[in-house]
């Protein structure tokens, strides 16, 4: 008699199968923060995306909480720019009617019981005028220092509770914390109000295809796998690399710096997805047991003197313009030491990864935006030629690039034409634009369509973050016990102390 598991009743409609479209079902929103500029940029126009995609259901309902004395018409209009302005797909008139007519807005402070009180039953109404089906997700797009009022007003005016079979989640825009410590009391309070199940942290890294794709390239092939270790790795550079400076965003960056503001979460979480064991499977608690165990096992350097660098740009020339310096922008704290770029030496103290630094960094107002992962492979034991001839031989190197010119590329050497055996570096290159038609989705869409279908595996855990504020805490500690960022030219890429970093190894960072 046969053991195997029946096949589910209908094939199609199997909920295991991760290739069909993920429609979202009856469900409400609603935004702290609408006036926010990551709303207006991402949020809304994500919205707007998904609706069009035909990814959310005809009764969702958006619900945006502010304290502009707006009528929903006004906030309809506010959507309307921001979508027209923003978003990726076309704008239809049919979508945006649809989508429009679930539009509700609510005046109020964060500390207005009445104003949480008139939210309560906005959404309550949404239920049985929409059909919401008593589902609503909370985006608190505010900074931290709110968190605790929005939360506890959830949780007084009742919510943060679902009634049977309905659910409510909270979803959590860094910073999640400033260090360990701050981490914990942001969840203790989190942690009153919501079961961790339905609480969405955002890491938007993680809503990125080419982020997705680092697994699918390491766990659906068998070609990269078996070179995926220190015998054959030499070294990984993370890249995170931006043009901008920090524009109008003074009051959140400055005193947060680059270790905080990108490397405690996106490039931590890369490193976790390079690095990781295979999880069993893709759900989430497989794949973020993998990611813990990997940050667990990430070590600092022992002289952090050596193992680190920060930067901070200075006011120069970049790309034909004359830009400020950090300390000229508007908002900055006169001598701020705020860091614009930060790189560290890393390891991965496991059986596969003992020996094999990973290099990371990230800044502003650097050479150009990119953001990459370089698997830098050791060179060839032998070289059967002329050293002559292929002294320029560079590394084999696999590079994850993840933004802006999505793809993969692997590089190796490769014979000159001709009659001499010269040897040069080449590329083959993979990239999402020549290989598929479709466009990638924003970061945005796919968290907030995973919000609102209740599906966690793109969303870092508590214990994750946790992890990597003990990696990063020693490091800002000790930049805050003492000197100064070195400065750097706008539209180089960083201090030199940061190449030092690597020349100590006798290595260099790569030109992306
Ligand atoms: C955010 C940081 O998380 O990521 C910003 O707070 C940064 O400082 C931004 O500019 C970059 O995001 P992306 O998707 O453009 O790489």
């Amino acid at each position: 008699m046969s053991t195997a598991p029946p096949p589910p009743a209908n094939p199609l409609r199997d909920p295991r199968d991760r290739r069909l479209p993920r429609i979202a079902g009856p469900a409400g929103l609603v935004i702290f923060g609408v006036t926010g500029d990551l709303a207006k940029r991402k949020l809304l126009p994500a919205i707007y995306d998904l609706a069009n995609r035909g990814l959310l259901p005809p009764s969702f309902a958006l619900t945006g909480f502010a304290r502009r004395d707006w009528s929903t018409a006004d906030f309809a209009q506010i959507v309307h720019d921001a979508v027209r302005e923003h978003a990726r797909t076309e704008f239809s008139e049919r979508t945006w009617a649809q989508l429009a007519s679930g539009f509700r807005f609510v005046q109020g402070e964060f500390d207005d019981d009445a104003a949480f009180d008139e939210l309560a039953r906005t959404v309550a109404a949404l239920d049985t005028e929409r059909g919401t089906g008593g589902n609503h997700a909370f985006y608190l797009s505010v900074p931290p220092r709110s968190f605790p009022l929005v939360l506890n007003q959830l949780k007084r005016s009742g919510l943060s509770e679902p009634a049977p079979e309905t659910w409510r989640r909270v979803v959590i825009e860094k910073p999640f914390g400033h260090n360990l410590e701050s981490a914990r009391e942001l969840d203790a309070v989190v942690s009153q109000v919501f079961p961790e199940d339905s609480v969405f942290r955002i890491d938007h890294y993680l809503g990125k295809e080419t982020v997705q794709n680092i697994l699918a390239m390491r766990f659906a092939n068998q070609l990269f796998e078996p070179v995926w270790n220190n015998h054959y790795v030499d070294h990984v550079q993370i890249t995170m690399a931006e043009d901008i400076g920090i524009g109008s965003r003074a009051g959140y960056y400055d005193g947060i710096g680059a270790a905080r503001d990108v490397i405690q979460n996106h490039l931590l979480q890369l490193l976790a997805l390079t690095a990781m064991e295979e999880p069993f499977s893709f759900d989430a608690d497989a794949l973020r047991r993998e990611k813990e165990k990997v940050l667990s096992a990430v070590r600092l350097g022992d002289d952090l003197a050596t193992t680190t660098a920060r930067g901070q740009y200075a006011a120069g020339w970049q790309g034909g313009e004359h830009v400020r310096g950090y300390l000229q922008e508007d908002g900055i704290a006169p001598g701020s030491t705020t860091e614009t770029y930060a790189a560290m030496r890393l390891e991965v103290e496991s059986r596969r990864w003992a020996g094999v630094p990973f290099y990371l960094r990230a800044g502003k107002r650097l050479g150009r935006r990119v953001t990459e992962i370089a698997v830098v492979f050791k060179r060839a034991p032998h070289l059967p030629f002329d050293l002559g001839h292929s002294g320029e031989l560079g590394q084999n190197a696999l590079v994850f690039r993840v933004q802006p010119d999505e793809g993969v590329t692997i590089r190796f050497g490769a014979k000159v034409p001709g009659t001499a055996m010269e040897v040069r570096d080449v590329t083959m290159d993979f990239g999402y634009g020549n290989a598929f038609t479709e466009n990638s989705p924003e970061a945005y869409e796919r968290l907030i369509l995973d919000v609102l279908l209740g599906d966690p595996p793109l969303f870092p855990h508590q214990r994750e973050v946790e992890l990597s504020w003990r990696i990063l805490d020693p490091v800002i500690e000790f930049w805050d016990s003492g000197g100064s960022p070195e400065p750097y030219r706008p539209g180089s890429w960083g201090p030199t102390s940061a190449d030092e970093m690597l020349a100590r190894d006798g290595r260099r960072w790569r030109l992306p």
